[in-house]
């Protein structure tokens, strides 16, 4: 246990939680707790909503000030700021200097659920909130990111979560040890190496931008009550031997990867894994999504057996989406279910596979037709891993990203269309952004809809079409994610078809699939054979294709398409002759 004896300040949005968040810390770390806009309340015996009416915001940033300034100059304190103090140069002085700042970052969703009823914050007394919100993030974020030297993502409320990930961050501030930390009796000495830095305060999420700075690690949780799970996104975690002794329970781990993986991140990780205290078994398998099929699984199973491995055993799955889908199935299976670690080592593992429990292996008659939903405990990605990883690999990952812009969060789809070189570029910072801001949007679906009962399939955007694709031409020919980007432009086209996008979006995910590395003509399998291939997707009922689509951008519909539309589409797009 670690006692921290400096200041703490947290930023962020209303209701973002820092009111919440600060008082369960502050007791935590026996400090006292004040909430800035309680304490100009106290101070002038007027409520905030009052002030506001009767002085107007100057009046109010004014007091806020002289209250900032006075209490950052105790010691000892846990301080909620007001969502709007880090406008004021001099507020965000007084913090950077007399504390370390924690941004609590939350998204307009979750904030808008917090904040429906409360009528104490005057700037949400508006008929669109939402508006206000995203107009007060998009001013507000980078003033967030300035002073922070955390960020935690808040997402659905989970206290305790919440407090436990800012006491681990804290423990791994380079500045604070030894002289800010006292140590108590139990001391536990493990790794500061992997301190985070702030992200660059020229980070912005509308223009180009450059990003001298590595990212800090993230942590998001994936809320599926019991089955709640965190995912830590950041550079080198996969020596980070505190870290994968709290995200790794049990002393016996069983680490499956393959023969490209292995020889890169096999020792290192196995040999954090052994500090931390654990019995290693190590798993390596053929490469390649050819191989994600029934003999691979046995051997798994054929391993796991010969080694006595108990139900106790954590499956740890060290590698891309074919290495984490069939050690998941695996775990799923293994003594009727052992628990499992996903370390993704691919973007589109990072983005995609590693979260929300879709677990399986291939059937020659069709993609991921054999499997389970099962949750891992814990998602580690590593974002070091990924400057190894070859280019088209890369390009492949961009696809899932793109999805999620071009289905669920339009401005999301733009930063991709303004960062696009960035992230091609392995700009560290771009790239942990664009990681997160996919798993928080896969997360939320998941959330909502784990074993795709309706929504969840929107995150199948551009597969019907991508798996036909991968089927037809054989597994391996094209990389999923390739399979994905071209798909996406099929989706769009049949969008745009149907009207439900304009010709002008329509080509905007093409020019980003194409600004992506990934290809835009799919091969020609011939109509009959396209048809035939799409009918085998798990998304069907009774017989009817279904199909994902954009309505608008940044938006999705989930429907059946009329055969001249359909027809059309693959005859436009798919009469290249091109096995890559
Ligand atoms: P992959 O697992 O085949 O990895 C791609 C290649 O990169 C492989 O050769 C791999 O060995 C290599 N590799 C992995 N990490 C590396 C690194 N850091 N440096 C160098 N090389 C590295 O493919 P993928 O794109 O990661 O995943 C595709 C698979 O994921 C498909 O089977 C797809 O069906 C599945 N998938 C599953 C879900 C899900 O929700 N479960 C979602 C999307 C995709
Ligand atoms: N990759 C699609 C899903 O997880 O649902």
């Amino acid at each position: 246990m670690v006692r921290y004896t400096g200041n703490i300040f947290l930023v962020g949005l209303m209701g973002a939680g820092k009111t919440t968040v600060g008082r369960a810390l502050a007791k935590k770390l026996n400090k006292l707790f004040i909430d800035s806009d309680h304490e100009i309340e106290a101070r002038t015996g007027v409520s905030i909503p009052l002030i506001f009416e009767i002085e107007g915001e100057e009046s109010f940033r004014q007091r806020e000030t002289e209250v900032i300034r006075d209490l950052s100059g105790r010691r000892g304190i846990v301080l909620a700021t007001g969502g709007g103090a880090v406008m004021r140069p001099e507020n965000r002085e007084y913090l950077k200097s007399r504390g370390t700042v924690i941004y609590l970052r939350a998204s307009i969703h979750n904030i808008l659920q917090r904040t429906s009823r409360d009528k104490n914050r005057p700037l949400l007394q508006t008929a669109d909130p939402r508006r206000r919100l995203e107009e007060l993030s998009r001013q507000r974020e980078p003033y967030y990111r300035d002073v922070a030297d955390i960020i935690i993502d808040t997402g659905r409320p989970n206290v305790q979560f919440l407090v436990h990930s800012i006491l681990s961050q804290l423990e791994l501030l380079p500045n604070q040890l030894p002289d800010e930390l006292e140590q108590e009796s139990q001391v536990d000495t493990f790794s500061q190496a992997s301190a985070s830095a702030p992200i660059p305060s020229n980070f912005s999420m509308n223009q180009p931008s450059t990003f001298p700075a590595p990212a800090p690690t993230i942590t998001l949780q994936v809320e599926l009550g019991e089955r709640s799970y965190p995912i830590e996104i950041g550079p080198s975690l996969l020596t980070d031997r505190e870290r994968i002794a709290r995200l790794i329970t049990g002393k016996h781990v069983a680490v499956v990867t393959n023969t490209t993986v292995a020889p890169l991140y096999l020792q290192g990780f196995s040999q954090a894994l052994k500090d931390a205290g654990k019995n290693v078994l190590e798993i390596v398998l053929p490469d390649g999504e050819e191989e994600k099929n029934w003999a691979s699984l046995m051997q798994i199973f054929d391993r796991l057996l010969s080694a006595k491995c108990d139900r106790k055993t954590t499956l740890i799955a060290l590698g891309g989406g074919v290495i984490g889908d069939l050690t998941g199935f695996a775990a799923s299976a293994y003594m009727r279910g052992v628990p499992f670690v996903q370390i993704p080592t691919t973007l589109l593992a990072q983005v995609d596979s590693s979260v929300g429990g879709k677990t399986g292996i291939n059937h020659p008659l069709g993609k991921n037709m054999i499997g389970a939903f099962y949750q891992p405990q814990a998602v580690i990605a590593d974002t070091m891993t990924l400057h190894t990883l070859p280019e088209r690999e890369l390009s492949a990952g961009l696809a899932e990203v793109i999805k999620y812009g071009a289905v669920i969060d339009a401005a999301f789809f733009k930063w991709i269309e303004d960062n696009i070189d960035a992230l091609m570029a392995r700009d560290n910072v771009a790239l942990a952004y664009a990681i997160r801001r996919s798993c928080e949007l896969k997360a939320d679906v998941v959330r909502q809809d784990e074993r795709e009962g309706g929504l969840r399939a929107i995150l199948n955007f551009g597969h019907t079409f991508g798996h036909a694709i991968e089927s037809g031409l054989g597994y391996g020919k094209w990389l999923h994610g390739e399979a994905v980007g071209c798909g996406m432009v099929m989706a769009a086209d049949l969008s745009h078809r149907l009207g439900h996008i304009s010709a002008i979006d329509k080509e905007r995910v093409c020019a980003l699939v194409r600004a992506a590395g990934l290809p835009t003509e799919a091969p020609n399998l011939g109509t009959q054979r396209w048809l035939e291939l799409m009918q085998i997707d798990k998304k069907n009922e009774d017989g009817q294709i279904k199909f994902i689509l954009m309505k608008p951008l940044g938006g999705h519909l989930i429907t059946t398409a009329p055969q001249d539309a359909l027809l059309a589409t693959i005859q436009q797009l798919a009469s290249g002759d091109m096995p890559r």
